[in-house]
């Protein structure tokens, strides 16, 4: 015998709906990524499903809106005419896009957007917001945009999550800063308004400040990937205090006699990859400054530039950091260096645990090079201190040179410790000319293989002098 309640039959019903859909709210919400991709693959039960339970509920629609919203610079005003300033219609998109989580700012292709100097910045922004970046953004070459010099022209800040991607170009038409302003110097960062820059000015010529073209400050979790930067004023792609930081299928181009245009410069950032980078321009394609490390750098091709470089480290007495440092699989075409460790005398600090592994060079004055009395005027003061250089491993590098194939030019107080080369294969770029051999000046590691040439000038290990205090654990 069995009866049936119908009150408890609807109870039970009602209870089982209810839990079914406020399983369907929370999975939205929590991945949108995924909602919307099987709501976009089709499955008309699913949407139906969706379309239900959404309903008029204001909080499915939020969690809808969070994960697709788009910002047009075109609905904000761009023009996109290469002639109108955007700047403002940047401004107003990103307002818009940084209120809501996982939004994307769209910059469609076809268009050229003038924009002036821009900060997009993010301390009280939503995360994981993306660029998606496929026309062209350019810069103005007049000098009242730019005030009396700034340091960058397009910076992202304090922003947790950021992707710039997309086919599209940031072009900082630079050649109007390389032709006029006096040697640039790259100290000059700190300190703006100079007398120069300020008559520069009234001349109506550009600031002698030059701009770094894009740049990231102080963000988390930042991606950069598809995009071309071109012709910067200075460096093409700058992050600075940056943490998980990804570059990949990125060009950055600008003719080999621009002066001061790196390629990608980083600096205390920490747990970088760069990949699949073709890098062209008029200084170091990569820099690495101090306080970086778990750098890894593979699949790029270098050349015109100055090769990829670790410093200049420890300028006016300052202290320097870099560890764990990884460049493999590199070609570098017509640079000044190939791989190069570059420290001021006065410094102090340590670079350590870093391998330049699999580089092809091509052309290249000097592939490999250490330099502890790096210095960028006509002559520099001898002091004692120095960055410590020590853990520098080079494995598998091969290919032409036209001046020196090794110069390890290290310091008397603080030599360069387990230099260690293995299967290295330079030759002169004409087998007829005769050229400089390897150089060393205290430089102590070991040769793994037979190399060419030989380079009879690294000195075995030696222990560390009574007294001697390795500043390796300053670091
Ligand atoms: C510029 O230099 C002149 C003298 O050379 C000096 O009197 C003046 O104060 C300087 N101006 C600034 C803004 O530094
Ligand atoms: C060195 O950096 C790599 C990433 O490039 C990381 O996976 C590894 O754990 C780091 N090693 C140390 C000892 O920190
Ligand atoms: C610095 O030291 C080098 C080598 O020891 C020496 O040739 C040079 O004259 C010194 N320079 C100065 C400015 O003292």
């Amino acid at each position: 015998m069995c009866r049936v309640n119908p009150t408890n039959v609807v109870a039970f019903l009602t209870v089982l709906l209810f839990w079914f859909s406020s399983f369907q709210l929370t999975c939205s919400a929590r991945e949108g990524k995924q909602w919307r991709e099987s709501v976009a693959g089709g499955s008309h039960r699913q949407l139906e499903a969706a379309r239900q339970h959404i309903g008029s509920s204001t909080a499915a629609t939020t969690s809808a809106a969070t994960s697709t919203a788009t910002f047009n610079v075109l609905d904000y005003g761009a023009k996109g005419d290469g002639h109108t300033d955007d700047t403002k219609a940047f401004e107003a998109t990103w307002a818009g896009a940084c209120k809501v989580e996982a939004s994307t700012v769209m910059v469609p292709s076809g268009s050229v957007f003038l924009v002036g100097p821009v900060s997009f910045s993010g301390p009280n922004c939503q995360p994981n917001i993306a660029f998606q970046l496929d026309g062209k953004i350019i810069a103005p070459t007049s000098s009242s945009a730019w005030g009396s010099g700034l340091l960058q022209w397009i910076e992202f800040t304090k922003l947790n999550g950021i992707t710039i991607k997309g086919k599209g170009t940031i072009d900082g038409q630079g050649s109007v800063w390389w032709n006029d302003s006096p040697t640039f110097d790259p100290t000059a960062e700190q300190d703006p308004t100079t007398n120069e820059t300020i008559s520069a000015e009234l001349k109506g010529k550009m600031p002698g400040t030059k701009p770094t073209a894009l740049r990231f400050y102080g963000s988390n979790g930042v991606t950069v990937t598809g995009i071309t930067i071109q012709n910067s004023p200075q460096t093409h792609l700058k992050f600075d205090d940056c943490t998980n930081v990804l570059v990949s299928d990125f060009v950055a181009s600008s003719p080999g006699d621009s002066p001061n245009t790196d390629g990608i410069h980083l600096q205390n950032s920490q747990d970088v990859v760069i990949s699949a980078a073709t890098l062209a321009c008029g200084d170091d394609c990569v820099s690495i400054q101090t306080g970086c490390s778990n750098v890894n750098i593979h699949n790029v091709k270098c050349g015109p530039g100055h090769g990829i470089s670790i410093g200049g480290l420890g300028k006016d007495n300052t202290k320097a950091c870099v560890s764990n440092i990884t460049v493999r699989d590199v070609t570098i075409q017509n640079t000044l260096t190939g791989v190069r460790i570059k420290t001021w005398q006065g410094g102090s600090g340590a670079v350590k645990q870093v391998t330049f592994s699999n580089v092809q060079v091509s052309e290249v004055e000097t592939p490999i090079m250490i330099d502890q009395f790096y210095c960028d005027k006509s002559n520099c003061k001898n002091q004692s201190s120095a960055v410590e250089v020590s853990g520098i491993n080079y494995v598998n590098i091969r290919g032409t040179y036209t001046v020196q194939p090794v110069h390890f030019a290290c310091s008397d107080s603080i030599p360069c410790s387990g230099v260690s080369l293995s299967t290295i294969e330079l030759k002169p770029v004409q087998e007829s000319h005769h050229l400089d051999g390897p150089f060393c000046w205290e430089a102590y590691g070991e040769l793994e293989t037979t190399t060419e040439p030989p380079i009879s000038c690294l000195e075995t290990e030696k222990p560390l002098k009574a007294g001697t205090q390795s500043n390796s654990e300053s670091c």
